[in-house]
C-alpha cells in the first residue's frame, strides 16, 4: 500500500506530464499558471487511495484522478470570477492577472480537457466512470448556482445552505472516491459507502472552508480572508447568527446586506464581532465534527481489513484539522 506522501508525489508527477503546450499560449498559460500552484490536490488523492484500497497498483485510477483535479481548477477559475476573489493558493487570481473573458475560457478549455483525460480510461471502466462525471458537474452547477442566488437572500435556511454545499463541493469528493472503487474493482457496497464517506467529510470541508474565511491566517489559508462575508454569503455562520444573535445584531447584519457602498474591513470586522459573540464559531466547528464523526463511521463498514484504512483515516484527521 502506498503511503499519502507517496500518493501525492505521483500526482505531481503525473500533473506535470499533463499537456497544456498548446496554443494559442494566451488561451493555455492560465491553465498551467493555475496547475503549477499546486492546492492540497485532495480529490486525486482520494481517488487513488480508494483504488489502492483494493488493489496494489493504482495505474487504472489516473485517468480519472487527474481529470478531477483538472476540473476542480476549472470550477475554481470560475468560482474566483464569480465570488470576485483576488487571490488563491497565495497567488494572484486567473482574472486578476490576466481578464474576465480569459478566466472563462481557459476555464471551458480545462473542462473540455477533463473530459479528454477521463476518456482514456480503460474501457471496462470508462461508461461508468464518465456517467458518475457528468452527472457530478452537472450537480456543482446546480450547487454554485444555488451559492449565487443565496447572496440575495436573506432567508437562507440551514437545510437549503447544506444542499448547496453538498451539490457544490461534496459531491466531487463523494466522486473521486467511487472512482477510486470503480477502479480498484471494489463490492458496489464499498462503493456506496466510500460515496457516502466523501459526501460527509466534504460537508464537513466546507464548513471548515467558510470557517477559515472568517478566521483563517490568509498567508496559511492562500486565500483573502472575509470574502463570504463581503459577498453576503450565506454560510452556516451567517445563517445561524441570523438566528442566535440578539435581536439588534440580527437588524445590523441585515442593515449591511443592504449597503452597495462600504468599507470592507469595517463590514468584516462588524460581522466577526457579531460571530464572536453569538457562539456561531463553536457551533461550526461542532457539525464539522459530526459530518467527520459520520464520514468515519463508512469506512468502518467497510468490508475490507482495518489496516486498509490506515491511510484514509490519515487524511480524514488532516482535513479535520487543516489550516490551508
Ligand atoms: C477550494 O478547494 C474550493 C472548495 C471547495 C472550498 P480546495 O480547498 O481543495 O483548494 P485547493 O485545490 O487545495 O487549492
Ligand atoms: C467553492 O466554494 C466551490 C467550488 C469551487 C465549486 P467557495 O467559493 O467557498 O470556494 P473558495 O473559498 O473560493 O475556494
Ligand atoms: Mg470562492
Ligand atoms: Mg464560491
Ligand atoms: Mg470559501
Amino acid at each position: 500500500m502506498l503511503s499519502f506522501n507517496e500518493i501525492l508525489q505521483r500526482i505531481e508527477q503525473e500533473v506535470s506530464l499533463l499537456h497544456f503546450n498548446c496554443s494559442p499560449d494566451s488561451l493555455y498559460a492560465p491553465v498551467k499558471y493555475i496547475l503549477s500552484l499546486g492546492g492540497k490536490r485532495i480529490r486525486p488523492a482520494l481517488t487513488l487511495i480508494a483504488c489502492n484500497i483494493y488493489k496494489d497498483t493504482i495505474d487504472d485510477a489516473i485517468a480519472p484522478a487527474l481529470s478531477l483535479e483538472v476540473f476542480h481548477n476549472f470550477t475554481l477559475l470560475h468560482d474566483d470570477l464569480m465570488d470576485q476573489a483576488d487571490k488563491r493558493r497565495n497567488n494572484p487570481t486567473v482574472h486578476k492577472i490576466w481578464n474576465a473573458n480569459t478566466a472563462i475560457l481557459s476555464g471551458d478549455a480545462m473542462v473540455i480537457a477533463s473530459y479528454k483525460i477521463i476518456a482514456g480510461s480503460k474501457p471496462e471502466f470508462l461508461k461508468e466512470l464518465i456517467d458518475l462525471f457528468t452527472a457530478t458537474a452537472l450537480e456543482i452547477c446546480g450547487g454554485q448556482q444555488y451559492d449565487m442566488e443565496f447572496e440575495s437572500r436573506p432567508d437562507v435556511s440551514e437545510a437549503e445552505y447544506l444542499e448547496m454545499i453538498r451539490l457544490k463541493t461534496a459531491v466531487l469528493l463523494a466522486c473521486g472516491l467511487k472512482m477510486g472503487a470503480i477502479t480498484g474493482g471494489a463490492p458496489a457496497n464499498d462503493a456506496a459507502h466510500l460515496y457516502q464517506y466523501g459526501l460527509n467529510i466534504g460537508l464537513s470541508f466546507q464548513l471548515k472552508d467558510d470557517l477559515l474565511d472568517v478566521y483563517g491566517d490568509p498567508g496559511t489559508f492562500g486565500k483573502n480572508t472575509g470574502g463570504d462575508i463581503i459577498c453576503n454569503k450565506k454560510t452556516f455562520l451567517l445563517i445561524n447568527a441570523l438566528r442566535k444573535a440578539t435581536p439588534g445584531q440580527q437588524k445590523k447584519l441585515r442593515q449591511w446586506f443592504a449597503k452597495k457602498e462600504f468599507d470592507p474591513a469595517e463590514k468584516i470586522e462588524a460581522f466577526r464581532r457579531i460571530y464572536n459573540e453569538s457562539g456561531v464559531k463553536e457551533m461550526t466547528e461542532a457539525k464539522i465534527q459530526d459530518y467527520y464523526n459520520k464520514a468515519l463511521s463508512h469506512l468502518a463498514s467497510l468490508n475490507v481489513p482495518e489496516e486498509k484504512l490506515s491511510v484514509l483515516k490519515e487524511v480524514s484527521h488532516i482535513l479535520l484539522h487543516r489550516e490551508s
